[in-house]
């Protein structure tokens, strides 16, 4: 693939604030995801905390990864409860061709994804259409109606891999634009219309991000660690996270816990990248240093773990020879580090009862709805998700794993975090462990825990003998849910046609990059996004793509539907007539 013929196509705003509407209105839904499945605020309990200064309003979000790229993910996390975004990480190489299929979710979770998808320029524009359309989104009354308050979420920006190309003129301008947004938003806000006029002027800060997050992965070199921080904080004023790797662990260990103990005898670890990486010894010291450093300039250092694991790729699924491990052994990897830095360091991570420590940890490995309130009663902020999210049910597991947080604390009399945090706490040191870090540690080696997250509880997807056509399935909606880029939605059956099923399944071919995530779920044989029908809004899109699919264009005699067949054509036609416009609209159209 080249750059003439884009991975994405992002919708202007209009686009997305039109079907925003059109779909609030008619389905009582946005963007696929039905109201009852929000989060929504319980005033009993103050799920909030603050992050440099930024209040957020809970502890959760998506990480970064496939549903940080596009505006339209990061509204659907946003609806989910998640208040704390990790931006898809960007880099100076912008142009990279991405192998398909990119994601394999059918077993633990792997992926061979690399930076944005999008070019420098356009990620900027896509991260402050979010920034806008969540302010907007804030203050819709219909919404407020079902979401009660929101309260306020950040943006991280997530940055790799090396320092000259986080020094180059192009990142530079990036990162400077995170910063000064206003221009942008003023212009964008032209594309604010119908229902959403009165909220045109609404305010919107023009600092977008406050904090980075430094992605150590891809062969960042050690040894440029520091010097992207140092330069994150001084040339940029930003708070830097640095997010590890679960290398940091050593070979010995991790291929203990993983072949050992929890049993996962065909994942291949690679001993060359745990020789390159960075080595325990020498990020203790590179912690103490930075955090002085960041001390001595008004800024803060934080840790985030962990990122994917490299392996071996073996399974034949995505191409290439590595392929990055996320997940539920992950989670059993990462509570091992974060047990071990912990100790390695006292009174340095801010988790258990340490709450005015120096060095806040963010946390992202297998977290699920069910472990969720477990991580964060360990005083780790934020906690971030990406493999749970692209399993069906998507989006909306993020805020089932929030609603079980609520119902604890609510069972337990907790109002807020730190009251959470100080329950775990004292509830470890009553079963005489040294804190609520290696209490939990403890657990992950236990019968339980290899249950849990060992190979013996995997579940392959569920699968159906049909081979699956255009029209017509099995609709059980999980390519709808699992993909993170809402690029699947469904039309009611019109009667009359000699279709069967109750709804049928479109891919708004823009926003669908051939990830895979829908192939793994969907239980036929056949791949969702290539079989359904494949609509495009813009000529030039789908001319770049040899015309393989609809173009849906609306004129004066209404929706026209153009493409190869024009059988299925006709059948798209009939399909959409009521609810195609939505797809083309914008709200300052009518
Ligand atoms: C498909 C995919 C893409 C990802 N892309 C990025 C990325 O661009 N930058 C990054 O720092 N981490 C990336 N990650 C790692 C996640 O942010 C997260 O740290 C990791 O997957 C562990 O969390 P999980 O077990 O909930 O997936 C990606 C993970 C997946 C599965």
């Amino acid at each position: 693939m080249t750059r003439s013929d884009v991975p994405l196509y992002p919708w202007p705003l209009g686009m997305l604030l039109g079907r925003i509407e059109h779909e609030w209105r008619t389905r009582g839904q946005v963007f696929g995801l039905a109201a009852r499945r929000f989060f929504r605020d319980d005033p009993a309990v103050d799920l909030g905390w603050e992050l440099d200064g930024a209040k957020v309003a809970t502890p959760v979000g998506p990480a970064a990864g496939p549903h940080t790229q596009l505006a339209q993910n990061i509204v659907l996390g946003w609806l989910a409860g998640g208040r704390s975004f990790e931006l898809k990480t960007v880099q100076v190489l912008d142009d990279l061709e991405i192998p398909r299929p990119c994601i394999d979710m059918e077993t633990v979770g792997y992926n061979v994804e690399w930076s944005q998808e999008l070019s420098l320029p356009q990620s900027l524009r896509e991260y402050v259409k979010a920034w806008l359309l969540l302010a907007v989104l804030r203050r819709w009354e219909p919404l407020r109606e079902v979401l009660g308050e929101p309260g306020d979420h950040v943006f991280e920006l997530s940055v790799g891999y090396d320092l000259p190309g986080i020094q180059s003129p192009v990142m530079d301008a990036f990162i400077h634009g995170l910063g000064h947004a206003g221009v942008l938003i003023d212009e964008l806000r032209r594309d604010i219309g119908g229902d959403f006029a009165p909220l045109r002027d609404v305010p919107v800060p023009e600092r977008i991000v406050r904090t980075a997050t430094l992605s150590t992965f891809h062969g960042c070199p050690p040894d440029q660690i520091e010097g992207i921080v140092r330069h994150l904080m001084t040339a940029h004023g930003l708070d830097v996270t640095v997010k590890f790797n679960p290398t940091l662990l050593g070979l010995e260990t991790v291929d203990g816990i993983f072949h050992d103990r929890l049993g996962y005898a065909d994942v291949a670890l690679d001993p060359e990248a745990f020789a390159a990486d960075l080595q325990f010894d020498r990020a203790l010291e590179m912690i103490e240093r930075l955090r002085e450093f960041a001390a001595d300039n008004g800024r803060r250092l934080g840790i985030k773990l962990t990122n994917t694991l490299v392996v071996r790729n073996a399974r034949g699924v995505m191409p290439g020879e590595s392929m990055y491990l996320s997940g539920r052994p992950l989670h059993v990897l990462a509570v091992t580090l974060l047990e071990r830095l912990h100790r390695a360091l006292p009174g340095v991570l801010q988790v258990a009862d340490q709450t005015d420590a120096p060095v806040p940890v963010a946390f992202s490995a297998g977290v699920d709805k069910d472990n969720l309130a477990e991580v964060v009663a360990l005083g780790l902020r934020p906690v971030t998700i990406c493999s749970d999210l692209l399993r069906p049910g998507g989006y909306g597991r993020m805020a089932q794993g929030l609603r079980k947080l609520q119902r604890r604390m609510r069972e337990q009399g907790l109002a807020d975090l730190s009251g959470l945090t100080a329950a775990a706490h004292a509830d470890a040191r009553a079963a005489g462990r040294a804190d609520a870090v290696a209490a939990y540690a403890d657990t992950m080696a236990s019968p339980e825990a290899v249950a849990r997250y060992g190979a013996g509880g995997l579940k392959p997807p569920r699968t159906v003998d049909r081979v699956l056509e255009m029209f017509d399935c099995t609709a059980c909606t999980n390519c709808v849910t699992v993909c993170p880029n809402n690029a699947f939605f469904t039309v009611p059956t019109p009667p009359d046609q000699g279709l069967e099923a109750r709804e049928q399944y479109l891919v708004l071919a823009e926003l669908c990059n051939d990830c895979g995530n829908c192939t793994t779920f969907c239980p036929e044989d056949g791949e969702p996004q290539k079989v359904k029908p494949r609509l495009y809004t813009r000529p030039e899109a789908w001319l770049m793509r040899d015309k393989d699919g609809y173009l849906v264009e609306s004129g004066e005699e209404g929706v026209t539907v153009s493409g190869a067949d024009e059988t299925a054509a006709r059948l798209v036609r009939l399909l959409s007539g009521a609810d195609l416009p939505f797809v083309l609209q914008s709200p300052g159209d009518r």
